[in-house]
């Protein structure tokens, strides 16, 4: 048993039976995925083990290790190996992965993070792999339901390089870096889950 306390964010509760929805049709031929930013853990504890045909690769930056192997110690899953040490910004696993996931990471890291989140992808990202991010987007410059407005303010008067981003924004990063975008999702509480796909041959 762990000793460390499970650390609880309770918005995973609520998005994750819709996220698992996409998740199962998106990932039923994926073999190993990376989860980049896993916060708590408890999206890996429940997508794991309901994904069994894959690996399902947690990570963040360190201060969140010993919380995610907490969730891991207390629902363990064969699928499920200890968390790694990722923080976008300079320490990347060596990994070949045909998946990433990765939620409500890319409106709290700067801007410079994001580039460079898109910009390392294809270093371990196999071709024809598939980046799946959850979390809230702009579309022409309009956030997607009222919410998000208020959300946005919150995010930048917390930390000003933070933000909701724009899709046009994130496909351009996305272009660059040899992802091709193949599907927008509408999920709930004005939230979108938005699939990239690396084209075979598709270095940065
Ligand atoms: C709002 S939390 C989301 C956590 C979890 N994915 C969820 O949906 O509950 C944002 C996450 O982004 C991670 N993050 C922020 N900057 C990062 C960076 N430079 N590299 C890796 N992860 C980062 C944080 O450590 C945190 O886990």
């Amino acid at each position: 048993m762990s000793e460390s306390p499970l650390p609880d964010a309770p918005a995973c509760g609520r998005n994750r039976g819709p996220i698992f929805e996409q998740l199962q049709r998106l990932l039923a031929d994926r073999t190993h995925v990376l989860e980049v930013g896993s916060g708590t853990g408890q999206h890996a504890v429940y997508f794991a083990p309901r994904l069994l045909h894959l690996v399902w690769q947690a990570s963040d930056r360190v201060g969140n290790l010993p919380g995610i192997r907490a969730w891991l110690a207390a629902e363990p899953a064969d699928n499920l190996p200890p968390p790694l040490h990722l923080d976008v910004d300079g320490h990347w696993p060596d990994l070949s992965v045909d998946a990433v996931f990765t939620a409500n990471t890319l409106h709290i890291m700067s801007a410079e993070s994001v580039r460079t989140f898109f910009r390392t992808l294809p270093q371990l990202l196999q071709p024809g792999g598939l980046l799946i991010v959850y979390g809230p987007v702009k579309m022409a410059g309009e956030f997607i339901g009222p919410s998000n407005g208020d959300f946005d303010r919150r995010l930048r008067e917390r930390d000003p390089l933070s933000g909701i981003r724009d899709l046009e924004w994130l496909d351009r990063l996305a272009g660059e870096a040899g992802l091709a975008r193949e599907e927008l999702n509408y999920l709930p509480a004005n939230n979108q889950l938005l699939v990239w796909r690396l084209q075979n041959g598709g270095e940065q």
